[in-house]
Formats: structure tokens, C-alpha cells, sequence
């Protein structure tokens, strides 16, 4: 059982921990610029900043994942230097990372085993893990394997093994970019309880919204530097991105394109077996787009979002029914062909799916271009062609690269996303598949990306927005589609949907809630 007593001195005391001065330098870039903040048990206290600001670095630091250029950190007002993750967990830090590090071959029990640093036997640890998972309401069952496991239920383990070192501050890095609403709701009751246990919690999030909810403090970087720190219950959310960006964010609304009256993509009467647990049988899914459209679709995650995205991608193999472009059926299963005839995909996973995270900055960049000149010249690869269109495409996606030969996992997950989907968009000339493409992007970052949807549909693109975010959804969308296990419950223009229609629809109900066309 956790100790449900509150641990360390009370809020107002000596801080649990306090940094004064830290700041990493890789080369020449600071990524951390001389960071004060102090942090309280019985707190939630979020950390905010735009894509690169440096909120990941500043919290791997402080786990002692990596080690500050300059500066010291005090645990409970007395010097604290970590030369690994093991003596942070030791002093009571805990961690939950912006990106999973399972394995998926392993048991539950088994990834939480090789994560922790006791000595005890691995059936009390299983025993352990199952309680404690009952005690914060987090269900896993440790027999099971992690490739079977949805998001969700992954980052759960991450949760329930680092509570299970009784942590006395514990740090998230966006754990809500990837749950759904319902999930992040059952997250904040544990975070809450954590808190009353008098534990203190730094949370990093995109969703304003959210940390005005949660949150009592909040520390915003910019540029690697702190500049605020301030009561995010006494702001908007409009004035916290204001102290992100340093300027004022404009909500997007589309107006009205020209539609060509031509069809552009032709789905009909597609169907597909998922090849996982997890996955979820596309039936029967027809869908038109002229070119100039935006197609929003609505629905809870893991209703065929992803299935629906792949199959149009070229990435899955349907089982019926018929794709087509401009009129010509594309049929094979190879993503190739579907990027030579213009279609672009905005992955949910980037890091699975879009990125080889170990190779080059330049590498990801060029990679759908690869073959082609004037990357390519017959059997000719040109470097400094490569290196001249890598930065074009991070200049576009506004992603600052310190070296353009680092592996591309060493950007910040936000910047990892501003590139993949600017590659993108670039091949994207008739069709763009875009799959939760706000995920990780701070307030400006997506007001941008959607201004270039505009600018894509208003060039005669097809796009296809997957998206949890009904406002977003309803402010670009010419027309939208509900899906709902598998099948496409509604297909109508936006001006007649509204967000109770929609919501119905999500959650199945359809005759009743149908809007007339
Ligand atoms: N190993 C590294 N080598 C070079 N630069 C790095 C390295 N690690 C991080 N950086 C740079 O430091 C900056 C800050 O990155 P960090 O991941 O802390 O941003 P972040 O605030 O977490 O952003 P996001 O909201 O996108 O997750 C980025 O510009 C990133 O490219
Ligand atoms: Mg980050």
C-alpha cells in the first residue's frame, strides 16, 4: 500500500525542489537558459511553453536523465546532483515520459519488473502492481502482452509503475496528447488524489483548458528562458498562450472555399479486417470529396480512425469495395503508388509511423522525396539538394534545427510533428489523409497548420480531417462524417451540425439524431 499520509514539509515551507540557474546547452543552442522554479508537495504545478521551449528537457533533467550545462537543483532545500534516473526514483521522483518507452513483447508485469529498482520477488511485485492499479482506479492486468494494448492502457502502466516507488512528485509529460477525453477525465480524479495525498505534481500540457482546471501553479518557458509564473486559474486561456508565444493567438475559422464539382476521392463500400487485437473492421464505408473540401471526421478514438486512415493511405490492404482518385481506382496495398498520385498522410503515431527516429533530421525530411529529382537524379543521390530541401521544409514548419545531421528524435515531439506534417503536405497534391494532426502542437502551431489546410483545400486538395476536437472539426469542416465502430453514421454539411448531433452519432445513436441532408 502507498503511504496515504502527506509527505515532506507543507506547502508554503522549504520547496521539495527548487532549481536555481539550470541550463543545457547542446553546442551553441540553449534548449534551458538559466530556469528558477520551485515546486510544492500538495501542488500541481504545470509547466507551459510552445514546441521546443524546452519543457522536456528542463523535466529529463530533473530526473536525472540528463545533466544541466550549468545551475543546481535542491531537494528539500539541500543540494541535490543525480548522475542517473535511479537516484532521482531513490529520493522519491517519478516520471511519466512524452514518449512510451514499453517493450511490446513483454508482459505488463514484466516492463513494470525492468523498470523498477527493488529487490523484491517478481510475484510480490505482480501482487503489488495489482494493487496498487485498484487502489488509483487504473485496471491492468499484468498477465497480458503490451503490443495488445491500446494508448491508453499503456500509458497506464506508465502511471501505475512509477506509483509504485511512492513517489513524492512525480512528473507528466503531455500524458493527455494521446487519451481520450473520458480517459484524461479518469487521469485528473488521480491526479487529484495524488495531490490531496500531498504529493506534488509537474505537468506539462498544450490543453489550456485543461490546466486552468487542474493546476495551481504554472511555470511558462519561452525560448528556453522562464518568463511567467502565475495562477492559472486567474487566466484565460486565451492569456496563457499569450505568455507562451509572447503574442495573440487567433482562433481559425474557415471561410468558404470554392468546390470543383469534380469528384476528387471516391470511396465505395470499403471494407478491411483488422490484423490486431485492437484494431476495428471498416464496413461497408463510402465516402465522396470534391476537390476544395474538407471532410471532418468525428468520432471517439479507436472507432476505425486509424484503420480508415491506413486504408486510404495505401499503408493496410482493404477486403472490398473500391478507392479512387480523379476517376482512376488505385488499388494496390503499397503507400508508394498512393504517393505518386498525390495523396498525403498525416499518421496518428509519428514517432511509429512517420519518422525513422534515429536517422538524420534531413533524412526524415526528404523522405517521401527520396526518388525524385532533384533529390535524385537517376541512380544519383544529391546531398546538398537533400540538405537544401530539408531546410525548406523545417523553415515552412517554423521547426528551429540546431544541426541538421542529429537524429531526428532529438527535436522536441512538437517540432517531430510540424515537420512530418509539412513533408506532408508538400506531396500532398490531390488528396490529404490528416490523423489527429493537433497531437503534441502548441496553441500557435495548429492555428498555423490549419490555416495551410485552408490554403491546401483552396488550391483544389481533397483533405480528410480525423479529429477528437468537435470545435476544431466544425470550424474547418465543409461537410462532416461520424464513425462509429467501423461504420460512417453521418455525412452532412457542417452548417447543420451541431455538437449534440454530432455526439449522438458518436455514441451510435443515429436514427433518431440523423440530420435531414
Ligand atoms: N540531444 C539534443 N541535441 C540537440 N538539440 C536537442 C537535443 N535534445 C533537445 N534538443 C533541442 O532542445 C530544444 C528543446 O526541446 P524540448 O524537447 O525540451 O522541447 P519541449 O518544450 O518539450 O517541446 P514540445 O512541446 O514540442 O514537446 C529543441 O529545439 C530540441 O531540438
Ligand atoms: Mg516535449
Amino acid at each position: 500500500m502507498l503511504d496515504p499520509t502527506p509527505t515532506g514539509p507543507r506547502p508554503g515551507g522549504t520547496p521539495l525542489l527548487q532549481t536555481i540557474g539550470l541550463t543545457k546547452r547542446y553546442g551553441d543552442f540553449l534548449a534551458n537558459d538559466q530556469i528558477d522554479i520551485e515546486i510544492r508537495p500538495q501542488q500541481i504545478h504545470a509547466l507551459l511553453g510552445e514546441n521546443g521551449a524546452g519543457k522536456s528537457t528542463l523535466v529529463k533533467i530533473i530526473y536525472g536523465l540528463i545533466q544541466p550545462s550549468e545551475g543546481e537543483m535542491r531537494w528539500l532545500g539541500e543540494k541535490m546532483v543525480l548522475s542517473g534516473p535511479s537516484e532521482a526514483r531513490a529520493r522519491g521522483i517519478g516520471m511519466v515520459f512524452q514518449h512510451f518507452s514499453l517493450f511490446d513483447n513483454l508482459t505488463v508485469a514484466e516492463n513494470v519488473a525492468l523498470g523498477l529498482d527493488g529487490k523484491e520477488s517478481f510475484k510480490d511485485m505482480s501482487a503489488r502492481l495489482e494493487q496498487v492499479s485498484r487502489t488509483y482506479g487504473l485496471p491492468l492486468d499484468p498477465r497480458r502482452e503490451v503490443w495488445q494494448l491500446s494508448v491508453g492502457e499503456r500509458q497506464r502502466i506508465e502511471i501505475v509503475r512509477a506509483l509504485m516507488q511512492n513517489p513524492k512528485f512525480l512528473i507528466l509529460d503531455e500524458p493527455t496528447a494521446v487519451l481520450t477525453p473520458q480517459e484524461a477525465d479518469q487521469l485528473f480524479v488521480v491526479l487529484e488524489r495524488l495531490k490531496a495525498e500531498g504529493r506534488a505534481i509537474l505537468y506539462i500540457s498544450h490543453k489550456l483548458e485543461e490546466v486552468k482546471r487542474l493546476c495551481d501553479t504554472a511555470t511558462i518557458l519561452r525560448g528556453g528562458k522562464k518568463v511567467a509564473t502565475c495562477n492559472p486559474q486567474a487566466e484565460t486561456a486565451a492569456s496563457l498562450a499569450r505568455m507562451m508565444v509572447g503574442a495573440d493567438i487567433k482562433e481559425v475559422k474557415a471561410p468558404a472555399g470554392r468546390k470543383t464539382t469534380v469528384p476528387r476521392l471516391v470511396v465505395n463500400d470499403l471494407s478491411m479486417e483488422p490484423d490486431d487485437p485492437h484494431g476495428v473492421r471498416l464496413q461497408q464505408i463510402s465516402l465522396e470529396l470534391k476537390g476544395g473540401e474538407i471532410l471532418g471526421i468525428a468520432g471517439v478514438a479507436g472507432n476505425g480512425q486509424r484503420e480508415l486512415s491506413q486504408v486510404l493511405t495505401g499503408l493496410r490492404a482493404t477486403t472490398g469495395g473500391t478507392i479512387e482518385i480523379d476517376g482512376g481506382a488505385v488499388e494496390a496495398q503499397d503507400s508508394a503508388i498512393f504517393v505518386e498520385r498525390g495523396i498525403g498522410h498525416i499518421p496518428e503515431d509519428r514517432l511509429r509511423s512517420g519518422l525513422a527516429p534515429s536517422l538524420s533530421v534531413t533524412d526524415n525530411a526528404v523522405l517521401r522525396e527520396y526518388n525524385e529529382p532533384p533529390v535524385s537524379r537517376g541512380p544519383v543521390f544529391d546531398t546538398r539538394a537533400a540538405d537544401h530541401l530539408a531546410h525548406q521544409i523545417a523553415e515552412a514548419a517554423d521547426v528551429a534545427v540546431p544541426d541538421f545531421g542529429m537524429p531526428v528524435r532529438n527535436l522536441s515531439g512538437g517540432n517531430q510533428q510540424r515537420l512530418v506534417a509539412r513533408r506532408e503536405m508538400r506531396i500532398a497534391s490531390k488528396v490529404l489523409v490528416a490523423a489527429y494532426p493537433s497531437r503534441g502542437l502548441d496553441v500557435g502551431a495548429i492555428n498555423t497548420m490549419l490555416r495551410y489546410f485552408v490554403e491546401m483545400r483552396d488550391r483544389g486538395v481533397a483533405v480528410i480531417l480525423i479529429s477528437e476536437e468537435l470545435e476544431e472539426l466544425l470550424n474547418l469542416s465543409d461537410r462532416i462524417a461520424v464513425l462509429y465502430e467501423g461504420r460512417v453514421m453521418g455525412d452532412f454539411p457542417a452548417e447543420n451540425a451541431n455538437l449534440e448531433t454530432i455526439g449522438l452519432l458518436m455514441g451510435g445513436r443515429s436514427q433518431q439524431a440523423a440530420p435531414i441532408q
